[in-house]
Formats: C-alpha cells, structure tokens, sequence
C-alpha cells in the first residue's frame, strides 16, 4: 500500500461485487430500456466504465464536468466546465457520481439536467458520504456508504493523485491538510 494512505476501505474484489449488484438493481428497475449514463468527470469515469459493462442493457454514454462557481469558492456553487455533446431529451438518464458529499453539485446537476427533458432521471454514486450531507438529494443507487473520511483511488483524487489506484482507501490525515 502506498505511504500516503491509512488504511484500504475496499477492495478491487469488493468493488467489482457491488458494482455487480448495483447493475442488477438498475437491470430489474429499467427491464430492457435504454438508458444513458451521464458520468461526471473525472472522478467517475473508472466508475462508468465498469457499471457500463456490468449492465445487460443497451447504454449510451455522455460526459459533462463541473467547477467552482468563480468568486464563490468554498460555498459548494458549482457550475458546468464541460457539457454533454448530444441532447437528452426523451432519454432515460442515469447520472453517474464519484461521490455524494454535501449533495450540493448533484443537486444542481438534477435540477440542471431536468430542464432537459429526459423521459426520466435517476442519479448513482459509487461513494456516498452521508454524515456530510447538506442538499436532501435522491440518490437511487449507490455501491457504498462510507464515513465522513477522505478517501482516495478508483477514479478519485487528491490534488490529481490516486486516482488509477484499483481500491479505495482512507489518505492519512497529515497528507491531506498538507
Ligand atoms: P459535493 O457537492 O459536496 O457532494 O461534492 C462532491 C465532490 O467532492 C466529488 O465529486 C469529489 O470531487 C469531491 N469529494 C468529496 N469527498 C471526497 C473524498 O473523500 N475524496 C475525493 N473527492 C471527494
């Protein structure tokens, strides 16, 4: 394990095993429909990329990214860096998360994303960190809950690092406040 990190929370196998079931759970709710995975990047790419294999569905994939609002740094305001490239509209959109923090940019990508006329929306997060939750966001599918830690690997990051590491795993704390 690298020096960085603490402790592994979960495993490649873990991984793969809820990732597994997450894909049964939007199998059985969505029968044979097509859906369109809307993947926030970066953090969620790792994510999509296996939720879409796991899916015995026929899937479409798009991406769009988020920043900061500029001059509201620190109030969880976000706003879209990149946008989808092909329009949703009539679609059934499941919107892919890293992870569900404060809520607050899932709650603005649902709300954002509704303007757009999907024949429905549904949001799914690898990660969901409850204990900091601000925005009552309906989350359907998540693989875990964790505790309020900073956590890095598959897909997500510290200042760009960790990101390509195939488990998730607690950073020491003396790394993270630098
Ligand atoms: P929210 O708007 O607070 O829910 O923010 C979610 C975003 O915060 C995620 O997409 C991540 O980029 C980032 N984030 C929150 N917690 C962590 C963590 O433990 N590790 C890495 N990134 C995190």
């Amino acid at each position: 394990m690298h020096e960085d990190l603490e402790r592994v929370l979960f495993t490649e196998e873990e991984i793969r095993a809820a990732i597994e079931r997450v894909a049964g759970e939007i199998a059985a709710d969505y029968q044979e429909k097509e859906i369109t995975l809307v993947t926030v990047l970066r953090g969620a790419v790792f994510f999509a990329a296996d939720l879409a294999r796991a899916l015995p569905l026929p899937v479409r994939m798009d991406f769009l990214a988020v920043s900061p609002f500029p001059l509201a740094s620190g109030s969880g305001m976000v706003r879209i860096a990149k946008d989808l490239d092909e329009s949703i509209a009539g679609q059934h959109v499941l919107l892919v998360e890293d992870i569900v923090d404060t809520g607050l940019t899932l709650r603005y990508l649902m709300k954002t994303l509704t303007l757009r006329q999907p024949s429905s929306l549904a949001a799914c997060a690898f990660l969901d960190k409850k204990p900091r939750r601000l925005a009552d966001v309906p989350l359907r599918y998540r693989c875990f809950e964790i505790p309020d830690r900073f956590v890095v690997g598959y897909g997500l990051d510290y200042q760009q690092h960790y990101r390509n590491l195939p488990y998730v795993a607690v950073l020491k704390p003396e790394v993270f406040r630098g």
